[in-house]
């Protein structure tokens, strides 16, 4: 056993760790407040390859691991989850998803620029009644003379202004339930094809979230992805990896929130010392800290068993759940050590404490992942 990263990911870990620090952090509290999309933070990160990290060069991407690509996502969080999660939606849902599944035609159409951050993506899952319940789509694609005709709702979709290509869920068959299901490739842009309002929410408020309407949006069979009725499986499977890199993102929230708490305590004092030589503040450092190198090994294992060719529904689902929740005890306990200072702004805590809760709601609430962890031990 070897818990030694390699060169290679320690370096892209650094590179990660310097671009984040110098610049992500600059303008991170104005772009949550305002609900700023960070459109020149994303074309620096495209320029860094960080867009396509998994795929393969031949199409764009960076042909990396997904250890780096957690290393990756882990750094970025711990400054600005709103540029991660644009990351993990594009790198785990979007090009994974089309590098795996996709044709040769929609690899070299669409991947190409995905991969190379380009264009960025969006995977539309998620409708006003099917959060949880994925597989109570409402949304209808129906074939017609070589096209699908598609019409519904999506909610909650991440980068749904701003992508340009969307790959989305709809029932084709609703006789056969979920083996009815397939996956489409839209384009902004197409007829029928509407953007509804941006979400206002409580955190990662620089990430672009909107509702989707199509009404009759007419999208040529060959772009569907897979054979007829494989749409809710590529979801699935898609969804496996990219509950790793959001059990990531809820690491980097962890350790970011974990290492400003560690710093502002060796300079806070409070009864004449400072406040880490009290024990109350430096055993929750050392609760925070050993939760997060937990955490850590969870993610880390997760990664690994994807890069290994084992399964990765299990580990990746334990990851989430077990990152999501550090990542929300560890921000509220931030801001606690913090005090007055936790509650404002300028100290960064309460930004990470809301941005914290969206990792045990998206890609699989907390009791999604205890539901997949369950079943899978009782198939055993
Ligand atoms: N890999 C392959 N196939 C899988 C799978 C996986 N990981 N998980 C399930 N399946 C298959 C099953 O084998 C089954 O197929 P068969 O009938 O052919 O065997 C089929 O999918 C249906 O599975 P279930 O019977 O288990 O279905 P269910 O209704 O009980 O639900 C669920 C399963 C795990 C709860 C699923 O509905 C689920 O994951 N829900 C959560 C959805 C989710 O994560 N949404 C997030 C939205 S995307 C997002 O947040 C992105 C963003 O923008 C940030």
């Amino acid at each position: 056993m070897d818990f030694k990263l390699s060169e290679e990911q320690l370096l892209i870990k650094e590179a990660a760790r310097d671009f984040a620090k110098n610049e992500l952090l600059p303008g991170v509290i104005e772009r949550d407040e305002k609900q700023e999309f960070p459109k020149e933070q994303v074309k620096k990160m495209a320029e860094l390859g960080f867009l396509g990290m998994m795929t393969s060069p031949e199409y764009g991407g960076s042909g990396m691991d997904t250890i780096s690509y957690v290393m990756v996502m882990e750094e970025i969080s711990k400054i600005d989850a709103s540029c991660s999660v644009i990351v993990s939606v594009n790198n785990s849902l979007v090009c994974w998803g089309l590098e795996n599944y996709g044709t040769e035609e929609q690899k070299k159409k669409y991947l190409t620029r995905l991969a190379s951050g380009e264009i960025i993506g969006a995977f539309c899952l998620s409708e006003p009644e099917a959060g949880s319940d994925a597989t109570s789509q409402k949304t209808t694609a129906i074939e017609k003379d070589g096209h699908y005709i598609i019409n519904g709702t999506k909610n909650w979709i991440t980068n749904g202004g701003t992508a340009d290509v969307y790959l989305v869920i709809a029932q084709t068959h609703p006789e056969k339930k979920h083996k009815g299901i397939n996956a489409f490739i839209l384009e902004k842009g197409m007829p029928g094809f509407e953007i509804g309002p941006k979400e206002q929410k409580l955190g990662i408020r620089g990430s672009d979230t909107h509702s989707l309407i199509f009404n009759d949006v007419k999208v040529p069979k060959e772009n569907r992805i897979g054979e007829d009725g494989f749409g809710f499986k590529f979801a699935m499977k898609t969804l496996a990896g990219g509950r790793i890199g959001i059990a990531a993102q809820a690491l980097g929230i962890a350790s970011g929130a974990y290492e400003l708490a560690k710093e502002y305590s060796k300079v806070r004092k409070s009864f004449g010392t400072e406040i880490c030589n009290h024990q109350a503040i430096a055993f929750k450092l050392a609760d925070m800290h050993t939760q997060i190198e937990a955490a850590r090994h969870l993610v880390i294992k997760a990664a690994w068993d994807k890069d290994n060719g084992h399964d990765y529904d299990l580990s990746g689902a334990m990851a989430k759940l077990y990152a999501s929740q550090v990542a929300m005890d560890t921000a509220i306990e931030a801001v606690q050590i913090h005090g007055g200072n936790g509650y404002v702004k300028e100290y960064h805590v309460e930004r990470l404490m809301r941005d914290a809760k969206i990792t045990q709601i998206y890609e699989g609430t907390s009791e999604i992942q205890k539901i997949v962890i369950s079943r899978g031990l009782l198939a055993e």
